[in-house]
């Protein structure tokens, strides 16, 4: 099939500078998650209709198997699919979704188009207890005869509940036809895309309907209030499903999800974490509460304790990270690593059994099995133009406040007393100090405040 997806709605009522369909849902604008939708579906096309102003849904969302058709002025859902019409194939049928309907499914797709075939029209329509702002479906003898706006119904027609989700399934060649003919005498001066069931009809083209699996997926989003109700059915889903997968979740409504979390058995996630990009945690794996995890691997056993922002990081099994850390991309750490309170790790291989338990950098490093990295111990990788390596061999003892100057090397075994400014590479096994020597001055007074 083809299917083009309406992008061109300026969104008014978002009251935002960025078009409509690029507001994120779940992390991703919401024209991604139709596009997805759509990929799902093996079409032969897919065109994205996008409107003046916005050029930044183009920049955006350009691949290599979207194609883009302008719609200069927003004249309506059918003057916005015929911008379409020369990329669409004709011997295949043609599906019209929404970007701003991002949660449609595959399944309910498929439905429309089995339904539809190659022959007749089909309609996504679902039952809203509230269906105000939709088309409402107007049947005769159990047929769709018209769809009827909001704007342009009279009180018995505003009254029926099941509503036109604006996604329809159509054969091509006359699809073309009822387009270049749409007028746009109604309450909005619009070229309404519904007015094909009465072409169709007069075509002797039978108009059928399917339904989606959820009435979420027909939810299309107007308004910021709308946005942030369907981001909380959505989160709440996704919480459903990691239930009924057995993590166990202090709240499934305080997590939030925006990309893939996969959990192993007997995974425990406290409330208000956030977890972004592609998340595994493995078995038995705790999330204490307010933790950030974006593109991170937890394994096994491992425990992430409270406020925790992790980016790109690997934790081996059985660590204990946090509270409080910062683990930045290419911070990849080993079986049983401690990472506590207030330490930052970014772009370093930390090996097993290795600690650096409070306030302390670790950058461009490589560091040993079983090394013990003291409070306030800095890695100075920054020279002010380019990035340094250090090197702390296994069983390395780094005492307190220490500066390692990179490019610098620990040996093995070596012991760094505490307030050193490690310049040059320590030797194995050997303690090394830089510190100035102590004095004591007895019978110093402290100066005291002059009277005035
Ligand atoms: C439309 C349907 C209505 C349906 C509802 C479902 C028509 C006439 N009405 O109404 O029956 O219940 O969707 O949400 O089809 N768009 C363009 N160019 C335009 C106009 C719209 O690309 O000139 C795009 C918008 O970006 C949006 C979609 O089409 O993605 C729907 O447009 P919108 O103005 O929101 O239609 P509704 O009034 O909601
Ligand atoms: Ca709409």
């Amino acid at each position: 099939m083809n299917i083009v997806i309406l992008a061109a709605g300026m969104g008014k009522r978002m009251y935002s500078s960025l078009p409509k369909v690029l507001h994120p849902l779940a992390g991703k604008p919401m024209l991604s998650h139709v596009l997805d939708a759509a990929r799902a579906l093996q079409p032969k096309k897919i065109i994205v209709v996008y409107g003046h102003g916005g050029e930044l849904v183009k920049e955006r969302m350009v691949a290599s198997d979207v194609v883009f058709a302008k719609q200069e002025k927003q004249l309506g859902t059918g003057h916005a699919v015929l911008q379409a019409v020369p990329e669409l194939d004709e011997t295949v049928p043609t599906l019209v979704l929404y970007g701003d309907c991002p949660l449609i499914g595959k399944g309910s797709l498929e439905r429309l188009a089995v339904t539809a075939g190659t022959e007749k029209l089909g309609v996504l329509t679902v039952e809203l207890n509230n269906p105000t702002g939709y088309g409402r479906i107007i049947r005769e003898a159990g047929k769709i005869v018209r769809i009827v706006e909001q704007k342009d119904g009279n009180a018995s027609e505003l009254a029926i509940k099941e509503v036109n989700t604006g996604i329809v399934c159509a054969p091509t060649a006359p699809l073309k036809r009822w387009l270049s003919t749409l007028t746009n005498n109604n309450a909005q001066g619009e070229y309404y895309l519904t007015e094909i069931i009465d072409k169709a009809l007069a075509d002797g083209v039978e108009v059928v309907s399917a339904q989606p699996d959820s009435v979420m997926e027909a939810m299309g989003v107007n308004s910021k209030p709308q946005l942030a109700e369907l981001e909380r059915l959505y989160q709440r889903q996704i919480a459903d499903k990691l239930l009924a997968s057995g993590v166990t979740l202090a709240d499934p409504a305080r997590i939030d999800v925006r990309g893939k979390l996969v959990c192993g058995r007997d995974v425990f996630i406290d409330v208000n974490c956030v977890f972004e990009g592609d998340v595994e945690l493995g078995d038995g794996v705790i999330v204490s509460p307010n933790c950030i995890i974006r593109n991170t691997k937890v394994g096994a056993g491992a425990e992430i304790r409270g406020f925790c922002h992790l980016e790109g990081a690997q934790i081996g099994n059985g660590s204990l990270i946090g509270p409080y850390a910062r683990l930045r991309p290419g911070a990849d750490l080993g079986e049983e690593v401690h990472i506590g309170n207030f330490v930052e790790v970014k772009n370093s291989r930390i090996a097993s059994q290795s600690k650096a338990n409070h306030l302390a950098y670790v950058g461009d490093s490589s560091v040993g099995e079983r090394v013990n990295i003291g409070a306030g111990a800095i890695t100075c990788n920054y020279d002010g133009a380019n990035k340094h390596r250090t090197v702390i061999e296994d069983d390395v003892f780094i005492g307190t406040n220490c500066e390692l100057v990179a490019p610098v090397k620990v040996g093995a075994g070596a012991t760094v007393g505490a307030g050193t400014t490690l310049t040059r590479d320590a030797p194995a096994g050997a303690l090394v100090v830089s510190r100035v020597k102590q004095t004591a001055i007895s019978g110093w007074k402290r100066p005291t405040k002059e009277k005035k």
